[in-house]
């Protein structure tokens, strides 16, 4: 198919088109290209691919979906690939630092390989948690035509009737350690939680992203929802790869999709849903990276007001597969936008904005209340999360309230200074009813790389303690996390933060009614201490954990290193 994209001036124009250009075109020739291919449009579809895990083990097979519908709108298609860092795989150790600093990588070499080739968009093929953002991130910060397309999460796994997922396992290893289950039915659960390639099911990190990416308008509506397996996932690469045809010719750009409004959607969508508390540090890497001025503040006032609606793991018992069996996440969009929740206005990939796309949107209408509620008839009054502050987090903190029973404790101060001496402290029965767990100088400077804290709080949890114990850290969750669980505290305690100046037995108050975090001590004290507060030496001195940590922000800026947009 011919189509005016070939008027258009294009990047790929100026390298690929011209006499001149022999040398550019020559390297082309050999991979195959032919004439015809070298006088369309070059669209380039990153795909973060690995085999180190199932969230991205099939992505490359959904490469030629994408290339076929790039083709269908005059676009040749070149696949490059970026990194995947298995957050599952490396969580509860020293790789975990590395989770989140790959989210900084995915972004750059994206960058560097769309900018250097002189492509004229790109497809973003996402999967396990960092690779979502990070191609998100590398969308606005290039600001060209370009379309994101989720990878898919896994089926959930059975036993019995129970509905298993990631987050069964770590809570079964912590009922096991206190002798609560069977070696044989914690093998039974390890070989049934994950059961088919794709993404963690419940709504944790991954699959939060994917949604968001809906909400946001970089990806088609109803994408993120089919499951890794599903064959609906090859037919939404293609429209993606199509869809980026049109974004080309229509001189369409990332940040021309990616404003307040959008950002603003994406945090309602976020809020209702009880999504993962990563969401929040990523919509403020990606608003970063789009120059747009939206903060924690945004997020606070977006979380104080929207009801939380969709019930899903590890808030609930359903997974994606399952909000994809009612419609998918456009149902949960459609009750937020009729009742006022979202701005409607904001475009989307399709050139139509959010309010056309959803009212062309097509599906069955199936009885859904089990898992999404009107927000008239929420399953809470108010969001999932809640961003607190305090004398404790001048510059803010994370809670998940869905995901916990509490709406208010008090306790005594536990502090570890790294996650080993949590977990160890947990598995010898020293931690107790009314203790708040400090896990500190595991930000993103201080660890480096701010990992999940998932094995300490699923050792919680598992051991019967998830609503008699509460933790804060400086570090982040996993998007499975459940209890009383306060991330991203900021300032971190690597910078002085206040959370360094915590001493074991201090009373420190949890209140996600009033939004606080504080450590009950006078002023005074508490100035005292953190005046003669000495830094800890760098954990890491070389390589890209040290050069992660010399470059880093403030969790509640988004962790990111790159100064903004191009
Ligand atoms: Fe990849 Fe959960 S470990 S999505």
């Amino acid at each position: 198919m011919e189509s005016s994209l070939r008027e258009r001036r294009l990047p790929s124009r100026q390298r690929y088109h011209g006499v001149l250009n022999a040398n550019h075109r020559a390297f082309l020739r050999s991979i195959g290209l032919t004439d015809v291919e070298l006088t369309r449009a070059l669209g380039c579809i990153v795909v973060a691919w690995s085999e180190a895990g199932p969230c991205n083990f099939h992505t490359l097979e959904l490469v030629r979906h994408v290339r076929a519908g790039m083709e269908s709108a005059d676009v040749t298609g070149l696949a490059v690939p970026t990194i995947v860092v298995n957050d599952n795989i490396s969580m509860g150790t020293e790789g975990m630092r590395y989770s989140l600093v790959s989210r900084e990588l995915i972004a750059d070499t994206i960058e560097a390989q769309v900018s250097a080739h002189a492509f004229d968009g790109f497809v973003g093929i996402g999967g396990c948690d960092k690779t979502q953002p990070g191609i998100m991130m590398a969308m606005v910060r290039l600001n060209m035509p370009s379309v994101y397309i989720y990878g898919g999460s896994a089926e959930p796994g059975f036993l019995g009737d129970r509905k298993l997922t990631i987050e069964d396992i770590y809570e079964s290893m912590g009922s096991y350690i206190k002798g609560k289950i069977t070696e044989d039915e914690l093998y039974e659960i390890e070989r049934r939680a994950h059961p088919t390639v794709g993404a963690c099911a419940g709504l944790f990190t991954a699959n939060t992203m994917a949604s968001i990416s809906e909400a946001l308008g970089i990806a088609l509506l109803g994408s993120s929802t089919p499951v890794a397996t599903s064959a609906r996932r090859a037919q939404y690469c293609y429209l993606s790869g199509q869809t980026l045809g049109k974004l080309i010719e229509n001189g369409i750009k990332a940040r021309d999709i990616v404003t307040y409004d959008a950002l603003y959607n994406a945090t309602v969508l976020l809020v209702a849903s009880a999504g993962s508390t990563n969401g929040i540090l990523h919509l403020l890497a990606i608003a970063h990276e789009a120059g747009v001025d939206f903060t924690l503040q945004d997020i606070d006032e977006i979380s104080n007001r929207v009801p939380y609606i969709v019930s899903m793991k590890p808030a609930g018992d359903h997974v994606m597969a399952d909000l994809d069996a009612v419609g998918g996440v456009p149902v949960v969009l459609k009750k937020l936008l009729d009742r006022g929740y979202l701005r409607g206005e904001a475009l989307t990939v399709t050139g139509k904005t959010l309010s056309q796309s959803l009212k062309e949107y097509r599906y069955a209408k199936v009885s859904h209340e089990h898992i999404v509620r009107d927000p008239s008839r929420p399953f809470k009054p108010t969001g999932g999360i809640r961003i607190l502050w305090g004398n404790l987090a001048p510059e803010g903190a994370v809670l998940k309230v869905a995901a916990t029973g509490l709406a208010r404790f008090e306790g005594r101060a536990r502090v570890f200074n790294d996650e080993d001496s949590a977990f160890e402290a947990v598995k010898r029965n020293e931690v107790s009813d009314g203790d708040v767990v400090v896990i500190r100088y595991v930000g993103p400077r201080g660890a480096p790389g701010m990992p999940e804290m998932l094995r300490v709080t699923s050792a919680i949890v598992g051991a019967g303690l998830g609503s008699s114990v509460a933790m804060v850290t400086d570090g982040r969750f996993s998007g499975a996390t459940r209890g009383m669980m306060v991330g991203h505290v900021s300032p971190e305690a690597a910078v002085g933060g206040p959370i360094a100046a915590l001493h074991d037995g201090d009373r420190v108050l949890i209140d996600s009614v009033a939004g606080k975090l504080n450590v009950l001590i006078e002023d005074s004290e508490l100035r005292r201490r953190l005046e003669s507060w000495k830094p800890m030496a760098p954990r890491v001195k070389a390589g890209l954990l040290a050069k992660y940590a010399a470059l880093v922000q403030s969790a509640s800026k988004g962790a990111v290193t790159s100064p903004g947009p191009l």
